[in-house]
């Protein structure tokens, strides 16, 4: 496999990370070694991580650096390359509450290659860990364990360098419950292994990632999982009980890939596997190597979302082959991979589909353009003293994704593929910066082009908030149907049964309903619901909108509803836009706690930590 192409004449410029303590110029970590335990009664990881460590010639004497948040440290030993192990001295240093605290190990006066052996445990609130309990889960009969280490929670259950800029190989020893499967963003996920197995005491799993990744992609989840294969080198882990179903939604993975490879080269992870977690899961996908972990909520039944795994399947490409290098630069990350998921559902799925989630996306951005600070609108955005999670709303997907399909407009389809695939493999297991793409940019697009400089603005794209005024506007014929629908109904003109709803997919469905006056009486919020059972929906983003509108307009019905989504569902984007709608009035804030003190036992820290601020919560554990 490809592994560091032409490392020599990559020339980058170099980064400044400020959510990281770490000093990679003067010694970085090139590979991770762990060898974990899962306690579940404690809830805690124990064991040792072993680090290799290379120290520039330049730094001589100087330690290493790396990020912890709130972990235990039993002992910690540093020998040579090939030398014995022996104490070594060692300091935290102050806390932050965004960052947590430095460890400082010192390393002999002399040599440039060094291993770094700690002992240590992780803390039961660890940012990046969720625990749940038997109920938690589909079958209900054994606990469950994930972690989810974007943007900077790696550092909460492994001392490391936890930056973009910094990347590692890694390779692990998990030592889990019996009857309970290990699964990691790497190689060795064995599918002979799932299921539940006789004996008793624990299973070890060993795991291996060759290729060099950054911290935040290192994952792991353990829980009762069983595995479907979908082709040579895809498949899907879940639960026993919810595993076909997933498969048959997920069947069309394979195409996904080979049009992805068709389009900007080679997948270059080997096999490409879906794991889908209990609903508690924090995000609707997170694109781990290998191992792309996704919520259940994404499982439609008709397909209709599985645009989420397109979009996790092309952070392949853009993300984790070429990294953003600090989260001021995530938009690379991020605004890529949703143009790209789009071209993915174009070819899959057809163009008519994947106009209507452009249009969809352009929609949010205008509305995000108006609501958001201008801090908050711009790309390259300035993150100073802010948790990264914080800029992590769907501004640098959209107005990403609406810059790179300018410049396709304005240089032509053929020569802007032609630029991206080239793009990929020019900084392949690289992680760049913002300047470093514009300076590739201006070498590779635009002295062939050199029209594009007066027809993108890209200072103003990329430096400044709002959006040029030449920015894209996408228009959909399907969507211009539906909202004429939208408007007869509005304006009295048809009745809800009368409307021509027989063929909507689940995009013209949501395009209706955001559509529709902000606000009206519960009489016509009843008549759309028993014409088309809303309250009913089983799909997660028309719930979502329904039930924003149910909040806004006062629909008491779908109370209970929306109690049942908030005490089942853990997805960060659907959760936090139910609890900010009902937080705008005083008896909807009271609901809203009273909903929260059942729910928040079944959220990830990081939802509960954003839900906690929203609503002044005092947690009373
Ligand atoms: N990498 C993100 C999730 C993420 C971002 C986690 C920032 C932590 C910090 C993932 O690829 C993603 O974007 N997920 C989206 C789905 C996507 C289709 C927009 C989500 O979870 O909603
Ligand atoms: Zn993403």
């Amino acid at each position: 496999m490809a592994q560091t192409a032409k490392t020599a004449d990559i020339k980058l410029v170099s980064a400044n990370d400020v959510h990281t303590y770490a000093k990679p110029d003067q010694a970085r970590v090139t590979h991770v070694d762990l060898d974990l335990g899962v306690d579940f009664e404690r809830k805690v990881l124990t064991g040792t991580v072993t680090l290799q460590v290379q120290r520039s010639p330049q730094a001589k004497g100087a330690p290493v650096i790396l990020d912890t948040e709130k972990l235990t440290i039993h002992k910690v030993e540093v020998a040579t390359r090939t030398g014995r192990f022996a104490p070594a001295k060692y300091e935290l240093g102050q806390t932050d509450k965004i960052l947590g605290t430095p460890l400082t190990v010192h390393l002999p006066a002399m040599g440039n290659m060094f291993r770094v052996r700690i002992a240590y445990t992780t803390d039961p609130s660890a940012s990046a860990l969720q625990w749940l309990t038997p109920g938690q889960t589909v079958g209900k009969k054994h606990p469950y364990f994930f972690t989810q280490s974007q943007a900077i929670h790696a550092r909460s259950w492994i001392p490391l360098q936890d930056t973009p800029g910094v990347r590692v190989t890694y390779s692990a020893t998990i030592k889990a419950p019996h009857g309970l499967v290990a699964l990691m963003s790497a190689a060795g996920n064995s599918q002979s292994r799932t299921g539940a197995d006789p004996k008793g005491g624990t299973r070890t799993f060993r795991f291996r990632m060759d290729q060099r990744i950054p911290s935040y992609l290192i994952a792991l989840a353990v829980g009762d999982i069983a595995f479907r294969p979908l082709g040579k080198r895809v498949g899907v882990y879940d639960e026993p009980a919810a595993v076909d179903r997933d498969a048959k939604e997920l069947e069309d993975v394979e195409k996904m890939i080979q049009a992805t490879e068709k389009l900007y080269g080679p997948y270059q992870w080997g096999r490409y596997d879906v794991l889908i977690l209990p609903p508690g899961f924090p995000y609707g996908g997170m694109e781990n190597p290998r191992l792309t972990f996704a919520s259940p909520t994404i499982i439609a039944g008709d397909k209709s979302l599985v645009s989420v795994i397109a979009h996790e399947l092309a952070h392949s490409w853009s993300g984790n082959l070429v990294t953003n290098a600090t989260w001021r630069d995530f938009w690379l990350n991020e605004g890529f991979t949703t143009y790209l998921e789009r071209r993915i559902i174009e070819v899959i799925y057809g163009e008519r589909m994947a106009t209507m989630q452009a249009a969809l996306g352009r929609q949010i951005l205008d509305r995000d353009v108006a609501k958001f600070e201008t801090r908050d609108q711009v790309l390259h955005i300035n993150l100073d003293g802010r948790d990264p999670d914080e800029g992590s709303n769907e501004l640098p997907y959209e107005k990403g994704s609406l810059l790179l399909r300018h410049l396709e407009n304005t240089v032509g389809r053929a020569s802007f593929d032609r630029f991206l695939s080239r793009y990929f493999q020019h900084f392949a297991f690289h992680s760049i910066t913002t300047q470093d793409f514009l300076n590739y940019l201006e070498a590779n697009l635009l002295k062939q082009h050199p029209d594009v400089k007066a027809k993108v603005p890209l200072e103003e794209w990329i430096f400044k908030p709002g959006l040029p005024a030449s920015a894209p506007v996408i228009t959909s014929d399907a969507f211009a149907k539906v909202e004429a629908e939208a408007k007869a109904w509005s304006a009295g003109k048809k009745k809800a049964t009368e409307l021509a709803t027989q063929d909507w997919t689940t995009q013209e469905w949501l395009h209706f309903l955001k559509a529709l006056p902000a606000k009206f009486d519960a009489s016509h919020m009843r008549e759309l619901d028993s014409a088309f059972r809303l309250t009913q929906s089983g799909n997660i983003e028309i719930i979502q909108q329904w039930l924003l509108m149910a909040i806004r307009n006062g629909y008491e019905p779908a109370y209970p509803r929306l109690e049942q989504v908030l005490t089942t569902v853990g997805r960060r984007k659907i959760v936090k836009p139910l609890y900010e709608e009902l937080a705008k009035s005083p008896a909807g804030k009271q609901r809203a706690l009273a909903i929260y003190a059942k729910a928040r036992n079944g959220y990830h820290p990081i939802l509960s930590k954003e839900v906690d601020a929203m609503l002044d919560y005092k947690a009373s554990d």
